[in-house]
Order: C-alpha cells, then structure tokens, then sequence
C-alpha cells in the first residue's frame, strides 16, 4: 500500500489555482499545511443572468486572477521563486475557465523551471474532507472511506480504496443535487445559485408539508434521479393558493438529503465501511449535514465533512491533491490539454 501521507523530503511549497467555473481561487501549501486560500466569487456579475455564462466567467478569471494571486502571496508571506511547483484544475468544467488557470500555471511552472500540475476537480473535491483530519487520507490506508460528492455538477458516491484508488459506486442519471436546489431555486424566483437560499428559509420550514418523490430510494443500485423531483416541484407550484417558501424549500430538500443519507449509509453496510466522506458545494447544507451526522452516529460511522469554505469551489483542495502528487514524484507535461468532460474514475 502505498503510504501518501508522509513525505520522504521536507514538505513542497506549491500554488494552485482553481477557475473550472465561476470562482477564481488561489492557494498555497506548504506540505499539508494551507498558508493561503484565496477565493473571489463571481456570483454577483452571474445573478443578472439566472446562471452562469461561460464568456462572463474566463473574461472575469482573465481580470481576478492577477490580484487574487497577489494577494494569496502576500497572506502566505512567500513569494512565487520559492514554489516547488505550481498546479491547476484541468477538468472538469467551463472549457474556457478551465483554459485561464491551466494557461497561467504552466506558464508559472515555465517561467520557474518547475513541475506543472493538472488536478481533476473532482478529486479535489473527493478529499478535501481529509484536509486537516488528525489523520488524513493515505497516512491511514487501512481504512478506506464512502464518499458522496455532491455539487452544482455531479452527485457521486465513490468507494476511496487510497489515495488515487477509487471506485465510482453510484451517480445522478441527470440532474445533479446542486443543479437542481439551483433550478428549484429559479422555479421559486430566488436568486442564482438557489442552493444556498433554499436552505436559508428551509430553517423556518415544515418539511411535512409537502410530500415530494424520493427518487431511487428503493432501487438496488447506488444511483440518484432529481429531475422528476424538480417537475414535482414545478407542478405542484400552479396549484398552491399561496407559496409558504419556508415550507415548500424545507419539503424539496428533505426530499434530496433523505436520499443522499439513505443511499451512502447503505453503501457503507455493502462494502463494510465505517468512514464517511462528506464533500462539494451542497455539502455545505445545514439539513445534509445534520442528517448524515445523525445517520452516521447512529450506524456507528465515522463522518468527515469539510468547512464549509473548502465544499464550494476553491483552489485549497486543487493544492491538497497536487501536493499530494508531487510527493509521488508526479507531475504533468506541459502540452497536456483541459478535459471539460473529464471523470473521476476513467
Ligand atoms: O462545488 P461547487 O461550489 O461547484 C461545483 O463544482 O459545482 O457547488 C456549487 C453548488 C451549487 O449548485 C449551489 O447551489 C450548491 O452547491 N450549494 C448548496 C449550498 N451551498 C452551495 N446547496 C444546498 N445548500 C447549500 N447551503
Ligand atoms: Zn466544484
């Protein structure tokens, strides 16, 4: 087994940028410790448009990536000669976001004389509950992890066997859960992203008011369904006399978290895990992390769940994977291309 979690040198000092959609992130590691992560959103300039427009998006990494750069430095106090190497998401995501960041580190790493790092979001994603955990991920490879990754993009539980080693168990056959907080969002006029406000004013909510299809919860496979869940939503909408918000947003997403509980706990039993790897943007869900607590405490599990700041997107969990990588003496070629479609398992 190998055992990623100590490093056979002293610990690399290492930039990542992260710009696979519409927040252009910048952080910096040394080792596993994180010195600086900064992230600048661009939800205000999307809002007007319900979502996110791809040109909007790279022309806006084009103009932030310099000064949130600088300023990641200035908080980590280092400057960019003393980098080991510098790593960037290449996939998945916006074609043309994915190509400012991956363009900028490589022409960080050409101009430096050192590696360049091509880091799968999802991956990303996928660990970043163990940043920080006292014993991380690869110190401890006796114990494999279930990991429900659930953002604006995808829905995956994911057997982690190591660092590197995964097993794609189960994923949305179409909407994905953030996608579809973010279209029930729309349906219900909120502002983009939904995700957030849904869950704002479903603290003030009866989730028994409505009764709304668990999609999938039954079937004998680790896949999710959200998209009949939406047109349940859309449909009961021109019947209501009046739309009580709190109720209809506690009702929609205790639909969508009694299905990602249900179906990770079960995948636990199936492959004999006692670890839960909580990630993505919706992990930041009070409802979702409530629930998994209290179904992991129960089943005897162990939960991880990243801060909130590291389940959005940011460019700490590009940096954690790519240190990673580095002290495995990986690196990537610098004609490698961005994969907008690219899969955490091939
Ligand atoms: O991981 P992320 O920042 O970007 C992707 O890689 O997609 O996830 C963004 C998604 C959006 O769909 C957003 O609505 C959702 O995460 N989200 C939430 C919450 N915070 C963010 N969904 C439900 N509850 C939240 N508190
Ligand atoms: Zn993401």
């Amino acid at each position: 087994m190998l055992d990623v979690g100590c490093f056979s040198s002293s610990p690399s000092l290492l930039l990542a940028i992260e710009t696979s959609c519409d927040e252009t992130a910048v952080a910096i590691l040394h080792g596993h410790e994180l010195l600086a992560s900064e992230v600048a959103s661009q939800i205000a300039l999307h809002t007007v448009y319900g979502g996110v427009v791809p040109e909007v998006a790279s022309r806006n990494h084009l103009r932030t990536l310099q000064p949130v750069l600088d300023r990641a430095l200035e908080k980590a106090g280092v400057s960019l000669s003393q980098m080991d190497g510098f790593a960037a998401t290449c996939g998945p995501g916006l074609a043309t976001s994915l190509m400012i960041g991956a363009s900028a580190a490589k022409a960080l790493a050409i101009g430096f004389r050192k590696p360049y790092l091509a880091i799968n979001h999802l991956e990303g994603h996928l660990l970043s509950p163990f940043f920080g955990a006292p014993d991380g991920l690869g110190q401890n490879p006796q114990r494999p992890a279930i990991a429900l990754v659930v953002s604006g993009g995808h829905t995956l539980l994911v057997e982690i066997e190591e660092f590197g080693r995964y097993r794609l168990l189960g994923q949305t056959r179409d909407d994905a859960a953030g996608e579809a907080f973010d279209k029930v969002g729309k349906l219900l006029g909120l502002p983009y992203p939904g995700g957030p406000e849904i869950d704002r004013l479903a603290r003030e909510g009866n989730a028994r008011r409505h009764d709304f299809p668990r999609s999938m919860l039954d079937s004998d496979d680790f896949n999710f369904s959200f998209s009949g869940l939406k047109t349940a939503v859309r449909y009961l909408l021109p019947k209501l006399d009046t739309v009580h918000l709190p109720d209809l947003c506690a009702s929609f997403q205790e639909a969508v978290v009694d299905v990602l509980v249900a179906k990770t706990l079960r995948a636990t039993r199936a492959r004999r895990l006692r670890l839960v790897a909580l990630s993505g943007g919706v992990s930041c869900n009070f409802r979702l992390r409530e629930k998994m607590r209290t179904a992991c405490a129960a089943a005897g599990v162990e939960l991880l769940v990243a801060p909130p700041a590291l389940c959005t997107d940011n460019a700490a969990m590009i940096g954690y994977v790519a240190v990673r990588k580095l002290a495995r003496g990986e690196s990537s070629p610098l004609t490698s291309d961005i994969d907008p479609n690219l899969r955490l398992v091939a």
